[in-house]
């Protein structure tokens, strides 16, 4: 290979390595062009290599800064954990991402093209962003499998739902889930006799059938049986790559499981961010967890 060849492949590399962001300068001092690009409808342009970005968000609750200058990202795929001690604003900060709760000041970006603070509730969850609550809410009275395909039905009133059918893709979809959530066996139990990690893989599954390509998970595991917990894991270990994740937990046993990157949110901001052994080792984080 020649020189020249060579430098050309070292730039391209660099390029790659360090992509501009949505608020990245370019050399003229504008936007990075790609900025403005329209992705294809139903795509999240995420050729920045962030499919969320949070920079400078602030809110306030009667004066008080529950969410202060919090500024973080995530990559396609990623699985990122977020820990915190209570009150830190994790569940905050999942409000503000899917539009429950209005920031005072800030951007939030789902991929680079979508400004999430321009978007109600209900647009964020159709843009590709699914919740799961601590709590699990599925339909008690209906089996497992009527409840996934509630999770399909768009809401057109009580008749148009009476004569919902599923087509083939959607039928081949819920198959699918069900087998990803564990529950094959359990198709036609009923919800409410499920076990409480059931329950919740069901919930999981229900936001599955919509193919979100963002999951929010606040405290998954809170409530599991050992075994629950480490299926849940498993879970989100082959969820991981096919959709992007943020799971907040406070089970460090299963963090540890299932994180490569951790961020400590304290005050409202990031305190800190790495492996889950870095994280533990640094001293601001110890002293969040054990100095109060
Ligand atoms: N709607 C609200 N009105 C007033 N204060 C609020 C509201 N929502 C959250 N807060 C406050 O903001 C802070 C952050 O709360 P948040 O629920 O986000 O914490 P968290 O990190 O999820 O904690 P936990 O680990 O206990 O779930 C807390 O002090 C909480 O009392
Ligand atoms: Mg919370």
């Amino acid at each position: 290979m020649t020189p020249d060849l060579m430098e050309e492949g070292a730039r391209i590399r660099e390029a790659r390595a360090a992509p501009p962001g949505p608020t990245g300068k370019t050399e003229s001092g504008g936007r990075a062009a790609g900025f403005s690009r329209i992705a294809t409808p139903g795509e999240v342009d995420v050729t920045h290599g962030r499919i969320l970005y949070l920079e400078d968000v602030c809110v306030s609750f009667d004066g008080f800064k529950a969410i202060n200058n919090l500024s973080l990202d995530i990559a396609p795929g990623e699985l990122r954990c977020i820990i915190g001690p209570n009150g830190a604003g994790k569940t905050t900060m999942m409000d503000i991402i899917t539009g429950k709760t209005r920031p005072d000041s800030g951007t939030v970006f789902f991929g680079s093209t979508i400004d999430l603070l321009r978007h109600n509730e209900p647009e964020i969850a159709q843009l590709g962003i699914g919740r799961k609550f601590q709590k699990p809410t599925v339909f008690e009275q209906l089996s497992v499998f009527e409840n996934l395909e509630l999770a399909l039905k768009t809401p057109k009133g009580v008749a148009a739902s009476m004569r919902f059918r599923l087509d083939s893709g959607q039928s081949d979809r819920l198959a699918e889930v069900l087998h990803t959530i564990h529950l094959a066996d359990a198709v036609t139990r009923q919800a409410g006799n499920l076990s409480h990690g059931q329950k919740q893989w069901l919930e999981i599954g229900m936001l599955l059938m919509q193919d979100p390509k963002l999951l929010l998970l606040d405290e998954p595991v809170a409530g599991m049986t050992d075994e629950e917990t480490a299926r849940t894991a498993e879970l989100f270990l082959t969820l991981k790559g096919k959709h992007s994740l943020m799971v907040v937990e406070h089970d460090m046993s299963f963090i540890r499981t299932i994180s490569e990157i951790v961020t400590v949110l304290c005050d409202g901001a990031v305190l800190a961010q790495g492996t889950l052994d870095q994280v533990q080792a640094d001293e601001r984080v110890i002293e969040v967890y054990l100095g109060r």
